[in-house]
């Protein structure tokens, strides 16, 4: 699928929204052996999801309800044991998704970052690799990782290792290699699940910040309903295991949002129909809601 790709210049590619995008689940259906190794156990149930174009999807549910299974799954990381999805399809780009894909770029809650080399050798790591080192012009390898250096407020550490940066510096690193790729797909397990509240909102700013720098297709998983409301265009809201979608939620408020919207009868109201949903008030059939 990378040959239907073309290398946009760097200037266009960090500012045009792409209309192209779009993830499709259809009918999906995920069965995992039983921890007893008696019989199999459903986790996710028949899941139909769209999202399309530029934007943030935020993926809420109960732990275990499946949505790092989910992600996996449109990310094309399969687990080493069963097929994955057991039924039904997922559509990257309007194509099946039959293994890692190159416009698809994870990040997860354990940054990732190799502890011998240095916070700039993190973020051009992708560039040891042929694939990436074949899509990008060498020129234009250094520029762009300065270029995100600066752009996650790391320029001033980029000699620095990892053991020597906080938690949240280190999740800045593993965002900036990710989003130094320019994927058109980011996912995101919980990735600043680890961090504290000040930091955690540090970095919800700076996701927000970057996505309008580099408008992508953002499916970011939460267990966190403030997290969800700050940054979600979407909230897509999963039952309890197996996993349906119980509820979508269209935000429009333009991010970034403030305390006061925060504070607002609406995000109030948003809040309290998710809880009602997480708690099964409200989570049987497909509830779709816009404010
Ligand atoms: N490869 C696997 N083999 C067996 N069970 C698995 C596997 N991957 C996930 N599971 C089970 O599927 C359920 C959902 O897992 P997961 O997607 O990680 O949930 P969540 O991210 O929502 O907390 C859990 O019960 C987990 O133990
Ligand atoms: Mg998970």
């Amino acid at each position: 699928m990378a040959d239907e790709i073309p290398e946009a210049p760097a200037a266009e590619a960090a500012h045009a929204p792409d209309a192209g995008l779009h993830l499709s689940l259809q009918g999906v259906v995920q069965r995992f052996p039983a921890p007893d190794h008696d019989g199999e156990i459903t986790v996710i149930d028949g899941l139909d999801l769209e999202a399309r174009g530029p934007g943030i999807v935020m993926l809420l549910g109960p732990s275990g309800c499946g949505k790092s299974t989910l992600l996996y799954m449109m990310g094309g990381v399969r687990p080493f044991d069963v097929p994955s999805p057991t039924e039904g399809v997922v559509l990257v780009g309007g194509q099946p998704c039959e293994g890692a894909h190159d416009d698809v770029v994870m990040v997860f809650q354990r940054y990732g970052n190799r502890p011998d080399l240095t916070v700039r050798e993190n973020v051009a790591y992708p560039f040891r690799f042929k694939l990436w080192r074949d899509r990008v012009d060498p020129s234009e390898i250094d520029r762009r990782v300065d270029e995100m250096l600066e752009a996650v407020g790391l320029a001033d550490k980029a000699k620095l290792r990892p053991s020597q940066l906080s938690g949240g510096q280190n999740q800045r690193v593993a965002l900036a290699r990710s989003l130094v790729l320019r994927p058109r797909y980011l996912l995101m397990d919980e990735p600043f699940g680890a961090l504290d509240a000040q930091t955690r909102d540090e970095m919800q700013r700076l996701l927000h910040d970057l996505h309008q720098t580099h408008p992508c297709l953002v499916v970011f998983v939460t267990h966190d309903i403030t997290e969800a409301l700050t940054l979600g265009d979407r909230v897509v809201v999963l039952s309890t295991r197996p996993a349906q979608v119980a509820a979508d939620f269209t935000i429009s408020e333009p991010r970034p949002r403030s305390t006061t919207w925060h504070r607002s009868t609406e995000a109030q109201r948003l809040e309290e129909s998710i809880l009602k949903t997480l708690h099964g008030g409200s989570g049987h059939g497909h509830l779709r809601v816009s404010v």
